[in-house]
């Protein structure tokens, strides 16, 4: 099948739950075929086949701790060398909310490496190829909590927010090239994340959580229209337009050389 398959093949990290495995469904509804990446090879394997048997097409699993760099390396090797694969959807995430110093240290290590480094170095593996062909899209999972931070969310934020940055800095490199970078920025979504963050997703308020297929669904439209950053669940896009504006205000305005007046401090130049 993925010798004859033109839209190519998506490699989906953190596929064997929540928003991964929506991502895998729709996108091999869309006929591309799969590469799976996930501790739990057992669930990517029960996926893989239910897959491949709905819409026929080629899906692969590849059990890879992301915070462990071999197995990270193994993952980026792929990206590297199949020529197959025109798309990769950095979706695993790790999270544990609460305050820094509640936090144990391998918690710290795990968001660290899962959001931040594996991103990275994943997305510096596939660039080279789709750089080559002009081709290629790449989705980063961010958050909601890229732009905002809570007392129980300093070092997940911390992670997301990288994800932000590194995401808009990757659009700039690549614009105007045949390559597609789409940042998605979903808020509370029902997955298994908030039972495994120490927040269960029972506490928070229904009325405010989406179901992983809706999330999905939208990211996956937005990316359809072209959009550039996607916040599944915000109504009005204009909060998100005066949000950058200000952003771009602010950095214009700390340009200016000089101590702002109200630091009193006698300019030397
Ligand atoms: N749910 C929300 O409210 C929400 C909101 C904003 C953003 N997000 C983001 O959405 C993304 C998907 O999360 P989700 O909500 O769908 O949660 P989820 O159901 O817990 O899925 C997380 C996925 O990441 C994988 N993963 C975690 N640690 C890993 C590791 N060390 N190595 C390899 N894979 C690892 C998990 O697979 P294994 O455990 O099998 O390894 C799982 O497939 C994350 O980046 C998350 O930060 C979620």
């Amino acid at each position: 099948m993925s010798s004859v398959n033109t839209l190519g093949t998506a490699l989906v990290t953190g596929a064997s739950s929540g928003l991964g495995a929506v991502y895998a469904d729709r996108l091999a509804s869309r006929g591309y075929d799969l590469i799976l990446v996930a501790r739990r090879v057992e669930r990517l394997g029960v996926l893989a086949k239910s897959l491949a048997e709905k819409y026929g097409v080629a899906v692969r699993a590849i059990a890879a701790d992301l915070s462990v760099p071999a197995d990270v390396l193994r993952v980026a090797k792929e990206l590297e060398t199949n020529p197959a694969i025109t798309m990769l959807v950095n979706n695993a995430g790790a999270s544990t909310l609460a305050p820094v110093l509640d936090t144990a240290k391998d918690k710290v290590d795990a968001m660290d490496k899962v959001n931040v480094t594996a991103l990275t170095e994943l997305t510096h593996a596939v660039l080279p190829q789709f750089k080559q062909r002009n081709h290629g899209t790449i989705i980063n999972i961010g958050s909601v909590l890229s732009f905002h931070v809570l007392p129980i969310s300093t070092v997940y934020s911390g992670t997301k927010g990288y994800v932000m940055n590194f995401t808009r800095g990757l659009q700039q490199e690549l614009a105007g090239t045949g390559i597609v970078v789409q940042l998605v920025l979903p808020a509370s979504t029902a997955t298994e994340i908030w039972d495994l963050s120490g927040v269960p997703l029972a506490q928070l308020d229904h009325a405010t959580v989406m179901s992983a297929e809706d999330c999905v669904d939208a990211a996956l439209a937005g990316l359809d229209q072209g959009e550039l950053v996607t916040l599944p669940s915000v109504q009005d896009q204009a909060l998100w337009e005066q949000f950058d504006s200000a952003r771009l205000a602010l950095f214009a305005g700390a340009r200016s050389g000089k101590p702002a007046s109200r630091y009193n401090v006698k300019s030397s130049t």
